[in-house]
């Protein structure tokens, strides 16, 4: 049985990266088509010819008028996959259409509902609208990582790997030493994990984007929403420096970390990652620095990760994993995410 839950919505792609040209990316085990078309919209349907199975999305096959030509025998589909023309016959099939997936751009990702259409809902997309506000400034890109997408939720929902695995760029010794707490939003189905250290290093990643020298005070509030949306609100400030009562927080700098973790397929995953900030919003260095820390820091996890993969696919079932408090905020997530799948999750030792 699969463990990825269906009937979700999943980020296909960045609005950037879907143009008036054929895109294809797999999301959940399913090859999808995508393009924008004359009107700015984005569509998607499958990424197979009805006729003899030929992937649209390769030469050379074209999009000519908002419409795809198939590249083996011309089969040809508009933006609602209904075949419009086929070679050596008038009459198309009733039945000639490619499926089609809703969609939905938003906070700058193309959103895409994996399952029964039926039920796609675009108002329960959980939101990131720090990624497209005129008060932050975003740097962003996608990784491939060849795991299981499970791994990385585990990964993202305990940060005290930041110490060991991202010393000296994210990492100190106080992320790994700081207790957290952990909420969970039954009903809703989300996971919040927190961690508040009063009095910290500050690491390369903020101290370089910042301009903080000392020590910081330095929150990590973790909202995964699952299956596919995982944020942390960052707050850096100078030691001792609070909010105040009503809210305003003037003296620190935030900096809203997105993920978005979409299955490619079982054992494989897209690592959607954004970092939007709200101080030095026009400062090209401070971009480019935060661009290529975040980066390295994501190919660090995609590294372990990839190992990991290796390892959990070569082992023998009933393996049993020792779980701890820093794991609570993972489990929860791994409850959520079996509930999402139809399936049962392993119990873990504690
Ligand atoms: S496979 Fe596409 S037209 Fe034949
Ligand atoms: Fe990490």
């Amino acid at each position: 049985m699969t463990s990825i839950p269906r009937d979700q919505w999943y980020v296909a792609a960045y609005g950037r990266e879907i143009g008036p040209a054929l895109f294809s990316r797999t999301v959940c085990g399913e090859s999808i088509l995508f393009w924008r078309t004359a009107s700015g919209r984005v569509t998607a349907v499958a990424d197979r010819c009805v006729h003899r199975r030929f992937p649209l999305s390769e030469l050379p096959t074209r999009l000519v008028d908002d419409q795809v030509v198939c590249g083996y025998h011309g089969f040809t589909y508009g933006a609602d996959g209904r075949c419009v023309a086929v070679p050596g016959q008038t009459r198309v099939p009733r039945t000639a259409r490619l499926s089609t997936y809703p969609v939905v751009e938003q906070d700058s990702f193309v959103w895409v509902w994996i399952g029964d259409p039926v039920l796609a809902d675009g108002t329960t997309i959980p939101r990131a609208p720090w990624l497209t506000a005129p008060d932050y400034t975003t740097v962003s890109g996608m990784e491939p990582l060849a795991a299981r997408f499970g791994l990385l939720v585990d990964n993202l929902l305990d940060l005290s790997h930041e110490t060991y695995l991202h010393g000296g760029y994210i990492g100190t010794p106080e992320v790994a030493s700081t207790p957290i707490t952990t909420e969970v939003d039954e009903a809703a189905g989300i996971v919040y994990v927190s961690r508040r250290m009063a009095d910290a290093a500050c690491p390369p990643f903020y101290s370089r984007s910042t301009g903080l020298t000392g020590r910081i005070t330095r929150w990590q509030d973790i909202e995964y929403a699952p299956p596919c949306l995982y944020k942390l609100h960052s707050r850096i400030a100078p030691v001792g420096c609070l909010p105040d009562p009503d809210g305003t927080d003037l003296d620190a700098f935030h900096v809203e970390v997105v993920y978005a973790i979409t299955p490619e397929t079982e054992h494989t995953t897209h690592d959607f990652w954004a970092v939007a900030r709200d101080f030095a919003l026009d400062d090209e260095e401070v971009s480019a620095f935060l661009a290529e820390s975040n980066r390295t820091v994501v190919l660090q996890d995609v590294a372990a990760l990839d190992v990991l993969e290796r390892v959990v696919a070569s082992e023998e079932d009933g393996y049993q994993e020792l779980s701890i408090n820093i794991d609570t905020g993972g489990l929860a997530a791994r409850r959520i995410l079996a509930r999402l799948a139809g399936g049962r999750v392993h119990q873990v030792t504690s």
